[in-house]
């Protein structure tokens, strides 16, 4: 066994240490070479050593480096090395973390974090806490504690009875909503297309005179992180418009809620703690291993009653807090460790000034194209910077040569019906020298392409 181990993690470490000084996009030849791994099904088996050295040979060179300080894609960070290691101690432990009774460390550990978390942000502190997948889980998970409330309100259990014959909820949402969120609502029955969307301004935040009456059982989804922009819609606006009304308000934060870590960008979401739920991802600006997201929700009872398991064989009594009461899956990997890692080694100075430091990068990046003359659509005040060098071929064509290059990498986005690049900042290694470099080959490549 200690032979195996030691070759994954020298293979891993190796990986670990060279890829950032590798192209970042998969090679062809990479991409082809995958071809090794397709054996027909056999009877008999291999030594676990040769899988080991396999995976390495064919996998580790077609791995897009995501990891690396100079990936701007996707709005997705890389992985702390305090979270690496602890991701593989938790694979150590294989804790299937369903039940507090059957395994108390990693529910503490959950519990731990959870509270950590909620203070950090600013959320209130009763809030329940559910370690997901990512943020669509986080969102869907949210949403069924929203629907759980707002139909226990109307006077109808849709967990006992569902949804045949339930009165009506009406679904507020941003015309800029993510799609993981329509998802979301088609998968609680809500439906994709039973919403009614709020146009937004030129940032892509709702815009409040556009706002409809709000009438009893709603639930509003609105964002704290445009997917581009980077922009809060006005959360707490939008709570004082419903106050009075059966009404849930929910906040897909996958990336901009980490903004209310830093105390020169919580401003952004300010009141946003009036909100009744919220959704974010760890495994973005976080920077910890997939997968790993975060749903809150104020009202621990309503989220309770819509993940709860009850069933007779499971050893529940006694527990303060079981983790399968508030997610969709009864067995589960142990998220929390991943999460109380990073937050333990970093502590709150340490993430704000990730968080700080990802924001000035991006304005860095702004502030460079400005000057070069490019357009820069959005206004840069989280991470997110959306630019324009011209037609749409020449973005293109921009784009391509960026990832064929690969000192670093951006995608395409399609920004108030205009194709542009997106650059995205949110992993923990991204510095000054990370822009700086990727500028040096963006300028050079744009100017081969105009000459
Ligand atoms: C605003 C927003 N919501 C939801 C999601 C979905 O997150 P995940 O892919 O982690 O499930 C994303 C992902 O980029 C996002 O940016």
């Amino acid at each position: 066994m200690s032979e195996l181990y030691q070759q994954a993690f020298q293979y891993a470490t190796t990986f670990l240490k060279e890829s950032n000084d590798l192209p970042i996009q998969v090679s062809d030849q990479a991409r082809s070479d995958l071809k090794h791994l397709d054996f027909k099904l056999q009877t008999e088996g291999v030594d676990a050593t040769q899988v080991i050295q396999e995976l390495d040979q064919w996998v580790s060179p077609a791995t897009m480096k995501m990891g690396s300080p100079r990936f701007f894609g996707f709005v997705i960070g890389g992985c702390y090395p305090v979270s690496v290691a602890s991701n593989w101690m938790g694979t150590a432990w294989d804790q299937n973390t369903g039940l507090e009774k059957t395994t108390p460390a990693v529910a503490a550990l959950e519990r731990i974090s959870g509270r950590w978390m909620l203070e950090m942000l600013g959320l209130p502190a009763q809030s329940a806490v559910a370690f997901v997948t990512g943020a669509t889980v986080a969102n869907f998970t949210a949403l069924a504690a929203a629907r759980n409330q707002v139909f226990n309100k109307a006077g109808w259990d849709v967990e006992a009875d569902g949804l045949i014959g339930a009165p009506e909820v009406h679904i507020i949402i941003s015309e800029e909503s993510h799609p993981t969120v329509y998802k979301s609502l088609a998968m609680l029955g809500f439906g994709r297309n039973r919403v009614t969307k709020v146009p937004t301004d030129d940032q892509g935040r709702i815009d409040m005179a556009q706002f409809p009456v709000v009438k009893d059982n709603t639930i509003v989804i609105c964002q704290a992180g445009n997917i581009n922009s980077g922009a809060f819609d006005p959360i707490s606006d939008i709570c004082e418009r419903v106050e009075s009304k059966n009404a849930w308000v929910h906040v897909d934060g996958a990336f901009g809620l980490w903004a209310m870590a830093s105390d020169k960008h919580r401003y952004l979401g300010e009141g946003i703690e009036k909100a009744d739920s919220w959704a974010t991802d760890a495994h973005k600006w976080l920077n910890v291993p997939y997968d790993s997201g975060l749903a809150f929700v104020k009202n621990e009872h309503a989220l309770k009653a819509a993940m709860a398991i009850t069933a007779s064989y499971l050893p529940s009594e006694n527990a303060t807090r079981n983790p399968s009461d508030y997610t969709p899956e009864l067995s589960r990997r142990a998220r929390g460790i991943d999460i109380y890692a990073v937050l333990r080694h970093l502590g709150k100075s340490g993430v704000e000034e990730l968080i700080d430091r990802c924001c000035a990068c991006a304005k860095r990046f702004a502030d460079h194209f400005t000057t070069a003359g490019f357009e820069v659509m959005n206004d840069v005040l989280l991470n997110q910077v959306v630019v324009c060098f011209g037609s749409e071929e020449l973005n293109l064509q921009v784009m391509d040569a960026i990832q064929k290059e690969g000192t670093c990498w951006a995608g395409q986005t399609i920004w108030k019906d205009r194709l542009a690049m997106r650059i995205s900042i949110s992993n923990w290694q991204t510095d000054f020298k990370a822009v700086d470099d990727s500028l040096v080959v963006i300028d050079e490549l744009i100017n081969n392409l105009v000459k």
